[in-house]
């Protein structure tokens, strides 16, 4: 099973994409030395060292994951981080929080309506949220182009019908906009952008290993079963696509559609 918990052993060398996508979010939210700050989806907590760097207040990182959690704690929880196995549905603060930093999970929470909530709940008034995540349904044309050839070829194409897509993806900025908005939110910004990188092909398959994969090849998101046959084929189909989209200096133009978004709670 490819879940988060398996893929925290790699995470933190394959994360290249979320780890520079996480830069515009330390500039939107401009953490100040006394801010208390929750890391939501924190994964293996090396984004959440960065945030302790900025604060000598609070920090927590929560996530579903016990993999990430159990990670995280390992290497961080004696720089005075507290890490906590809960999802941003299930997050019970009350006005705790100066800032909610989310990078990478959003598109994984399960009802993003009701996590919203309990992140304005979770802030104290002035408390600010911002989320990076992919965006739209073709959030990495990329990845949609090898899940392409998985979805027609002979040795994947009968497990693969029964995958069920868990992500949450919306088309517009102003559709995110209003999910925030809904919740009680004023929204300060709130852009898709579209993100382009140069990888080898090898790199662009550990970023795919690092998040998507977690989706593609995770039982709990098929109808079907799952074999170990099945997993490699697919592993071997992705990795042939990525490197069929190399341009001649064997690097893959990477894209990905990220929403970068910010919300404070005002009175
Ligand atoms: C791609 S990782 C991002 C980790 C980290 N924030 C980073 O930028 O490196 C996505 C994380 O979202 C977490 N996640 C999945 N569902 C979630 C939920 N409902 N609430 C909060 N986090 C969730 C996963 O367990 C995983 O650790």
């Amino acid at each position: 099973m490819s879940d988060f918990s398996e893929i925290s052993k790699q995470y933190e060398s394959n994360s290249v994409v979320q780890k520079s996508a996480s830069q515009i979010l330390f500039e939107l939210l401009d953490i100040q030395a006394k801010d208390d700050v929750l890391d939501l989806g924190c994964g293996t907590g090396h984004i959440t060292k960065e945030i302790k760097s900025k604060t000598d207040g609070k920090v927590v990182g929560v996530d579903p994951s016990e993999g990430m959690i159990k990670k995280a704690q390992e290497q961080f929880s004696n720089l005075g981080i507290t890490f906590r196995v809960c999802s941003a549905e299930q997050l019970d603060y009350k006005n705790e929080f100066d800032i909610i930093f989310c990078n990478s999970a959003f598109q994984w929470f399960v009802n993003p309506v009701k996590a919203i909530a309990a992140c304005y709940a979770s802030l104290k008034m002035n408390g600010k949220m911002a989320i990076q995540a992919p965006s739209k349904y073709n959030y990495c044309p990329n990845f949609l182009t090898a899940i392409k050839e998985v979805m027609q070829n002979k040795a994947t194409k009968d497990i693969f019908s029964g995958f069920n897509p868990p992500w949450f993806f919306r088309n517009t900025a102003e559709e995110y906009t209003e999910l925030f908005s809904g919740a009680g939110f004023r929204v300060k910004t709130s852009n898709i952008v579209e993100v382009n990188t140069y990888h080898s092909v090898e790199e662009t398959y550990r970023i795919f290993e690092s998040g998507a994969a977690a989706g593609y090849l995770n039982q709990a998101y098929y109808s079907t079963q799952l074999t170990q046959e099945y997993k490699d084929s697919f592993r071997n189909i992705v990795r042939n696509s990525f490197s069929n989209q190399a341009d001649e200096t064997k690097k893959v133009r990477l894209t990905f559609y990220r929403i970068y978004l910010l919300a404070k709670k005002e009175g």
